[in-house]
């Protein structure tokens, strides 16, 4: 059938196979115009199918040749509704991996659960032995905890005042005046359970109590920080705690592998359109700014540039510097002087008018279609696709 994108609020509810299928290709062929370099061999990502994760997956199997297993919570297509992205990019990966003989096997599931835990570890001890490289990259608005059963949901908002900023609705690129209440107590230990470190400690501790995992392992998760215009909303907010938490686990995690030699970091990651971080209000506006300034300066990045400079550079490299919370930086390019003071100039003036001249509010829109295969150059839209 011809797919086109629908909406639903911001969300995008249809994604095109063929469109992402590109995408895939896009980020493969980046990775292999940088050259084959070391790392490791057999690589676990959670949180597989998009964004940082996915382009993190990429850039193990094709960066350094590396077996890859990914978990996701995607769904296939059911009837006229298309399946989600995540779905044909974890497919287009596979067949990827599967012409070039690179082992791949995709387990679609809760990462969250105890189940999915188990079915990866089995599948670990079949296939690849251990693991020594293990990535955390979900993004997710809910989490059923296993131990307790309880399922938390993850929320946006300030901690202790109201927060009245300005934000902009990519689809209509209207800017506006928004006000957003602080998160209750419960919101922030809600968000800090979903988006915390939690469920990292579970599943570093399964992974181990099963031995499969290598001696000199690794463990990477992603975060956040950002520029004091969104600090209210994002890093002094629910979200932030749940920032602080991850890179608290990252600390606790080195120690509780110490006995393979492993080692657990935090890498603080540029701000990207993702589909997670699309939601977030105030940031949307921000990125806008942001891309337009990055870009004029020639140090633009997307997803698969940052993860291939962070592993190639950094995590396998010998550019391993740490800032003085112990993260991993590769925000640096995000958070120079220059790019800060010019991103405060334009948020100043930005309104709903002058828009597309001071931001790349369009570079934002076109790459929040991207991420569901729409709008791509070498796609024939007009032509049925198989869902
Ligand atoms: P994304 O929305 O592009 O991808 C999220 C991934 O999590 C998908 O593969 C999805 O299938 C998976 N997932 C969600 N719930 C799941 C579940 N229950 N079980 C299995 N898989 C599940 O997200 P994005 O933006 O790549 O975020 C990944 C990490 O990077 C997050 O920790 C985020 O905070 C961090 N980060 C993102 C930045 C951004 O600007 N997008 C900037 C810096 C850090």
């Amino acid at each position: 059938m011809k797919i086109e994108p629908k909406f639903r609020g911001f969300l995008c509810t249809a994604a095109h196979p063929v469109g992402c299928a590109e995408n895939i290709s896009e980020q493969i062929n980046y990775v292999k115009s940088k050259g084959k370099f070391k790392g490791p061999k057999n690589v676990l990502v959670i949180g597989a199918s998009a964004g940082y994760g996915l382009a993190s997956r990429i850039v193990a199997a094709f960066g350094f040749g590396a077996s890859t297993i990914g978990v996701s919570f995607e769904k296939e297509a059911v009837g006229k509704r298309t399946g989600t992205a995540g779905y044909y990019n974890t497919k287009a990966f596979d067949k990827f991996c599967n012409e070039e003989g690179i082992y791949t096997k995709s387990i679609n599931g809760d990462a969250y659960s105890n189940e999915i835990k188990e079915k990866v570890i089995e599948t670990i001890k079949d296939d690849l032995g251990k693991v020594d490289l293990i990535i955390y990259s979900l993004a997710a608005p809910r989490r059923t905890n296993p131990l307790t059963g309880e399922t938390l949901s993850s929320v946006l908002k300030p901690i202790g005042e109201s927060f009245k900023s300005k934000t902009v609705d990519f689809h209509t690129k209207e800017v506006k005046d928004v006000t957003i209440e602080p998160a209750s107590e419960d919101e922030i230990r809600q968000t800090v359970g979903v988006m915390g470190g939690e469920d990292w400690n579970l599943w570093i501790e399964a992974l181990k109590k099963a031995d499969v995992l290598a001696e000199g392992v690794k463990t990477i998760a992603y975060s956040y920080v950002g520029p004091s215009i969104t600090f209210p909303i994002y890093r002094e907010g629910a979200i932030g705690m749940a920032k602080d938490n991850l890179e608290d686990t990252a600390k606790e995690l080195t120690k509780k592998l110490q006995n393979i030699n492993g080692e657990a970091y935090v890498s603080v990651n540029k701000a990207l359109v993702t589909q997670a971080s699309s939601a977030i209000p105030v940031v949307s506006l921000y990125i806008s700014i942001l891309y337009k300034i990055m870009k004029e300066k020639n140090i633009h990045e997307g997803c698969i540039e940052q993860i291939q400079r962070l592993f190639e550079d950094v995590l396998y490299g010998d550019n391993l510097k740490l800032d003085e919370k112990g993260r991993i930086r590769i925000d640096e390019l995000e958070m120079r002087e220059d790019v800060q003071n010019e991103v405060n100039n334009i948020w100043e003036k930005v309104n709903s008018q002058n828009i597309e001249e001071l931001t790349d509010v369009e570079g934002f829109r076109k790459e929040f279609l991207k991420l569901f295969g729409f709008g791509l150059d070498n796609v024939d839209y007009d032509k049925d696709a198989e869902v």
